[in-house]
């Protein structure tokens, strides 16, 4: 059975004029590696760890600026906001359709909240804490292309054409702010569409990004601001010593002008000097160390990288489903053909490096969870090859195999074809991800025994759900680390085969 909303009572629970005051009991384990008589052994220690949280139950007026907002996905999401706001519907060959938000889990997935004289209750997802309503959304952002979102929404290919018809007026007078491109950065292929591009060094052009922030705010009323990046995807910048491996580093390196600073690296590092949460959508590492320590010594939420929409989130539930039955994947190979703009721009080996990078650690948790199937260090085959087929359009296809080792030495052989209607599935992901960063913000917390509330950590691990490589505290340095050798061992003409 559904329900609309509930209110919790429990001694744990308290509700005031301005927040929600609770206690959480975290019921965990500690682990020791004890010397017991002369060898040693794991015990494993049950423990409670008791949090207090506090929500401000206030939401504010939203504002969200997407970087890349003239692209297929930032117009499909910008239209389908308008469409649900304003209550559209349109008529396909099958049926007169009306709008929804199918695919996000804030807005369409329910929660068990108990049981009712025997039947299991349900409530929407967004009835857990006060969060803001996707329709008052106000939009803006920037794109190196100055198609306003009207034309943007025509040249993405994704909405019916009624539905285009019906959207036109509302989307004809938003027109992206100019972006800051540089070619050496992504793919070659997308120079013509770089019409509308900031000028001046890479430290006016962040600053631009900031006066940008400011007058939207201004101009919109709106309370706060949450910016994410959908734009193309970047090559990787090389993590180096004395460049961007510290604050100090990277901002002396701005000062410089240097040339190894990305384009998603400068809108990163505008979000943080004006405290307004930055996702990034894409695979490069935008979020490279100095970032990610500038984050953390001001507090302002990050988050990322690289949505995961369609295939790889089929990866990590079957890896998750084999692996944790017992089932040892031994190759998994994934072709990926799409004829949008994302798919003209993958097609450079860079561009595609980065997106390779980031759909292959999506397995590497499941691997390692799992020493009766793997050895130390073993892994499975994992190939993925990424074509660009314009006839398709946004409409990807995802051809992925996934062979395993069964009972007795059998194999067993699982081949699937998943047709991603690209922008469909990531326009509700990015909708989540930026009403998730805002309610973020707005809950604090502490630990029994902590002094103070304080937010959760800058880096927004609970985000990592809604991406393929999830930006994680702690892995950070791990990942560049990776990303680095991973780059070496490939070789650089070496990028369609590679494990
Ligand atoms: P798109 O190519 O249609 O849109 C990207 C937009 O960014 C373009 O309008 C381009 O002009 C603009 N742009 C490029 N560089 C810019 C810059 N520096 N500043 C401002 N604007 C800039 O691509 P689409 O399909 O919307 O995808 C966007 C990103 O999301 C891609 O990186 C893609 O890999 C990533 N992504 C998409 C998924 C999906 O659609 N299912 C899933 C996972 C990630």
């Amino acid at each position: 059975m559904f329900i609309e909303s509930f209110k919790v009572e429990s001694p744990n629970v308290k509700y005031t004029d301005d927040e929600i005051h609770s206690v959480y009991n975290y019921e965990t384990t500690e682990l020791v590696h004890e010397n017991k008589n002369g060898s040693y052994q794991w015990v494993v220690k049950p423990k409670s760890v008791q949090y207090e949280f506090k929500t401000d139950t206030h939401v504010p007026k939203l504002g969200v600026m997407l970087v890349g907002w003239g692209g297929n996905n930032g117009s499909t999401l910008t239209a389908g906001v308008i469409a649900n706001r304003e209550g559209i519907s349109w008529a396909t060959k099958d049926k007169v359709q009306q709008a929804n938000y199918f695919g996000s889990l804030t807005q369409a997935s329910t929660i068990r909240v108990g049981s009712f004289n025997g039947e299991e209750i349900y409530a929407p997802f967004k009835s857990l804490l006060p969060m803001v309503n996707p329709d008052d959304v106000v939009f803006g952002g920037w794109d190196i292309s100055d198609l306003n979102l009207a034309d943007s929404m025509t040249r993405a290919k994704v909405l019916d054409i009624d539905l285009q018809k019906q959207l036109r007026p509302y989307m004809e007078s938003m027109v992206p702010l100019p972006g800051i491109y540089d070619p050496d950065f992504i793919a070659a292929n997308q120079g013509s569409r770089a019409n509308h591009v900031i000028k001046g060094t890479k430290k006016e052009q962040m600053q631009q990004v900031i006066k940008d922030i400011r007058e939207f705010k201004e101009a919109n009323k709106v309370d706060k601001v949450v910016v994410l990046w959908t734009a193309n995807t970047e090559r990787y910048s090389n993590v180096i010593v004395g460049l961007n491996d510290t604050v100090e580093s990277l901002l002396a390196s701005l000062d410089k002008n240097e040339s190894e600073i990305s384009p998603s690296t400068l809108y990163a590092l505008a979000c943080i000097y004006e405290d307004v949460p930055f996702i990034n959508g894409s695979p490069q590492n935008t979020f490279v160390p100095g970032v990610i320590d500038l984050a953390i010594k001001r507090n302002v939420l990050i988050g990322g990288d690289d949505f995961k929409s369609g295939q790889t989130k089929m990866k990590s539930v079957l890896v998750d489903f084999l692996v944790g039955a017992g089932i040892k994947p031994t190759s998994i190979v994934s072709y990926n053909h799409l004829g949008n703009n994302d798919g003209m721009n993958l097609s450079a080996p860079q561009t595609f490096r980065s997106k390779e990078i980031s759909k292959s650690n999506v397995v590497d948790d499941m691997v390692s969870s799992n020493g009766i199937l793997y050895e130390p260090g073993e892994h499975p085959d994992h190939v993925i090859v990424i074509k660009y087929v314009p006839y398709v359009g946004d409409s990807k296809r995802a051809m992925d195999e996934y062979t395993s080792e069964i009972f007795m030495g059998g194999k067993s052989t699982i081949v699937m074809h998943n047709t991603c209607e690209d922008s469909l599935l990531a326009a509700p992901i990015i909708l989540d991800l930026v009403l998730l960063a805002e309610l973020s913000t707005r809950i604090q917390l502490k630990a029994v025994g902590e002094g103070k509330f304080h937010s959760f950590h800058p880096v927004a691990t609970i985000l990592s759900y809604l991406t393929k490589a999830p930006l994680v505290s702690t892995h950070y340095f791990f990942q560049n680390l990776y990303a680095n050798w991973y780059r070496k061992e490939a070789g650089d003409d070496e990028v369609y085969t590679q494990h």
